[in-house]
């Protein structure tokens, strides 16, 4: 019997559908509750939610806190240091929006048994910097899971690979389908209104670590761009996917660096003890001008400098731990960072024989990833709050994609930097709050699942186990399969293309029009391949639809790389043939519509509009 023909279908109707239980979605399910208590509030999570998304592990900081009720900082100061450190390109009535919702989400978390640091001069919560505040967060995912729990029916283990469209107004979402990875019921989720938020991407570009350390990078290993895929399928413009983030960390354990620089005063020097920044400073403002002078340097530049040092033989790059932890309490803050957030980064220190209080650690710089809540602004081009956003940033409801009824929080929506797990939580209860209010809105128009268009997914989506089942007849030599590839050597192919034509760590972050176009060529052969991916497991399938998912935000990170052409964000990525920041033609977001049935990009230019004196 094929394996297709055993298979269980579910239906499940909701007025919203959530995909992705990680921080966003738990804010928009929480939220979505409150304003609509009689409404079915579904979550479609591939994981657990639980320990799901990049917050798994746990964390050691919430990076978006304002401190209002102490006068600490006011939302437009955060919006200049956001726009700052995205060199001018953000869109301000998102981050304004973010920055006066987020601290009633952090006492919310505070609320329900998050333990947050204290500063015992003070009485308020410790600061690690200007915007962080130092948490006890290794059950920070759990804690936070609950709310949502308490108000959605959720899916655990559902996979969702597609969305959903009216059968008869093309640009209206209809719902989502997906599989269980457990037991491989093929789940159709018919929905008044969707919020995507399935985060970011690492695995796009090759990771540093290699072989079977390859599971080990910064970002989550499980974040595989549906976030972006599922919107690129349905038809929803995006905004600076070339904002790829690359960021300093602790070597080989990718340990972050945020609570050494801010908290612990922790000093980096190059091998020879010497403090390199200042000296790249007449380079830097060579390249970008009045943006060297912004304050704090903005994250790239501050790569920027790092990379200019390494290239100039002067690494290995050392982050003085042991200048920093000089008593007890530093100690145990050092170690609790990682302990609460990258057990990987201890680990890497406990197998070296590194006992951070005597010896300095190795920093370098990471894989690029495809983001939307770091310092980097990658994802969808949204409507904005109806109270502050510029007409031409508005269409109705907030966090609205330009697909009717299809929202998005976190990692998903473009344009506002820096929200992290606070800010993405709050975007969250933002979409959950307008995607209520849009299902009242269109209550006598509900969407019409097409039912030819279910069929031929239901069809397309296991196809990869049905491709080994016949494939594996064919195998020799243990794995070699010349009938199918498998979802890892799709991916190790996917990242090789990215790496060595888009700008990955093999090539110092550089690449150029020829490079770029090559890059398109082979992704548009691994694109041809993907029909013959082969899936021995449902584990498998799941790894075959993330790669799905992975190849189509990285054609669109190359064709948004390709669109602009300057540097912005040297440190970042580097456009050889346009080495410098062009700010008259450039001071605007890049924008990218895919067809589908076409197969064809559609590349535009968006204003960036400052609101923010
Ligand atoms: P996530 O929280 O990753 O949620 C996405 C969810 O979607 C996941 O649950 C995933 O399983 C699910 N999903 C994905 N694809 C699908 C699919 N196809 N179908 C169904 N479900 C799907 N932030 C801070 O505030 N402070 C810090 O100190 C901090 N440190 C960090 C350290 C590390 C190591 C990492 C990785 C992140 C850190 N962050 C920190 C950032 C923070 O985790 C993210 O900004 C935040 O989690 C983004 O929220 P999100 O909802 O967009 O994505
Ligand atoms: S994390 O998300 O993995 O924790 P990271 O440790 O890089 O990120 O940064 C935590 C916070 O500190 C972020 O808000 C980041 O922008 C900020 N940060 C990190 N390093 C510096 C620095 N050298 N100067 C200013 N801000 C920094």
């Amino acid at each position: 019997m094929s394996l297709r023909a055993s298979r269980k279908i579910k239906f499940v109707d909701a007025d919203i559908l959530v995909i992705g239980g990680g921080f966003g979605g738990c804010g928009a399910a929480y939220e979505s509750r409150y304003w609509g208590r009689d409404l079915k509030i579904v979550v479609a999570e591939k994981a657990h939610i639980d320990r799901s998304g990049a917050v798994a592990h746990g964390l050691s900081a919430i990076n978006c806190y304002m401190g209002m009720q102490w006068g600490e900082n006011q939302p437009e100061d955060f919006v200049r240091y956001a726009r700052g450190d995205l060199m001018g390109l953000v869109r301000e009535d998102l981050i304004y929006d973010i920055a006066r919702h987020v601290d009633s989400t952090v006492h919310k978390f505070e609320e329900w048994g998050l333990p947050i640091m204290k500063n015992p001069e003070t009485g308020r919560y410790l600061r690690e910097g200007k915007w962080q505040i130092m948490i006890h967060g290794e059950s920070y995912k759990p804690i936070v899971a609950e709310a949502a729990k308490k108000s959605a029916d959720v899916y655990n283990r559902i996979m969702v690979t597609h969305l959903l469209m009216d059968a008869t107004r093309p640009n209206r979402v209809a719902g989502a389908v997906g599989f269980s990875v457990r037991d491989g019921t093929f789940y159709v989720f018919r929905a008044k209104a969707v919020i995507n938020a399935a985060g970011g991407a690492s695995h796009v570009f090759r990771p540093r670590s290699v072989g079977e350390g390859m599971g080990r990078t910064w970002y989550a290993p499980w974040s595989s761009a549906s976030a972006y895929a599922l919107l690129l399928e349905a038809g929803a413009k995006m905004i600076q996917l070339e904002n790829r983030i690359v960021l300093a960390r602790f070597k080989d354990g990718y340990g972050p660096v945020g609570a050494w620089f801010l908290l612990l005063k922790t000093f980096v020097t190059n091998a020879y003890g010497e403090r390199f920044e200042a000296s790249w400073m007449d380079e830097i403002r060579s390249m970008v001008g009045k943006y060297a002078d912004v304050t704090p340097l903005p994250t790239c530049l501050r790569n920027h400098a790092l990379l200019q040092e390494v290239k100039a033989g002067k690494g290995p790059i050392l982050m003085h731990t042991q200048e920093a932890l000089d008593t007890k309490e530093k100690e145990d803050i050092g170690w609790e960072d990682f302990l609460d957030m990258t057990i990987g980064q201890a680990v890497v220190w406990a197998s070296q024989n590194i006992d951070p209080k005597e010896t300095p650690s190795e920093l370098i710089t990471s894989e690029p990833y495809v983001m939307g809540s770091h310092a980097t602004c990658s994802g969808a081009w949204a409507s904005g709050p109806e109270d502050c956003a510029p007409a031409d940033y508005q269409w109705g409801y907030n966090r609205m994609t330009t697909v009717e009824g299809l929202f998005g929080a976190g990692d998903t929506i473009g344009g506002s930097a820096h929200k992290f797990s606070s800010g993405s939580f709050t975007e969250g209860r933002i979409a959950g709050k307008a995607a209520v209010k849009y299902v009242r809105d269109h209550a006598g128009t509900p969407p019409q699942v097409d039912e030819q268009q279910v069929e031929r997914l239901r069809h397309a989506i296991y196809q990869p186990m049905d491709t080994f089942e016949l494939g594996r007849n064919e195998i020799v030599a243990g794995s070699v399969a010349p009938g199918y590839i498998s979802p890892l050597h799709g991916l190790q192919r996917l990242e090789k293309i990215m790496d060595e034509y888009v700008g990955g760590v093999s090539m110092f972050y550089v690449t150029s029009e020829p490079l770029l176009n090559r890059g398109l060529e082979l992704l548009h052969m691994l694109k041809e391949d993907l029909d013959y991916l082969g899936a021995d497991s449902l584990h498998q399938l799941q790894r075959a639809w993330e790669l799905h998912h992975r190849v189509l935000t990285a054609e669109a990170v190359t064709r948004h790389t390709l669109f602009r052409q300057e540097t912005r964000w040297p440190g970042y990525y580097y456009r050889a043939d346009h080495p410098k920041l062009v700010d008259p033609d450039w001071h605007v977001f890049t924008s990218s519509q895919y067809d589908p049935q076409a197969n064809e990009w559609q590349m535009t230019k968006l204003p960036v509009h400052h609101i923010i004196s």
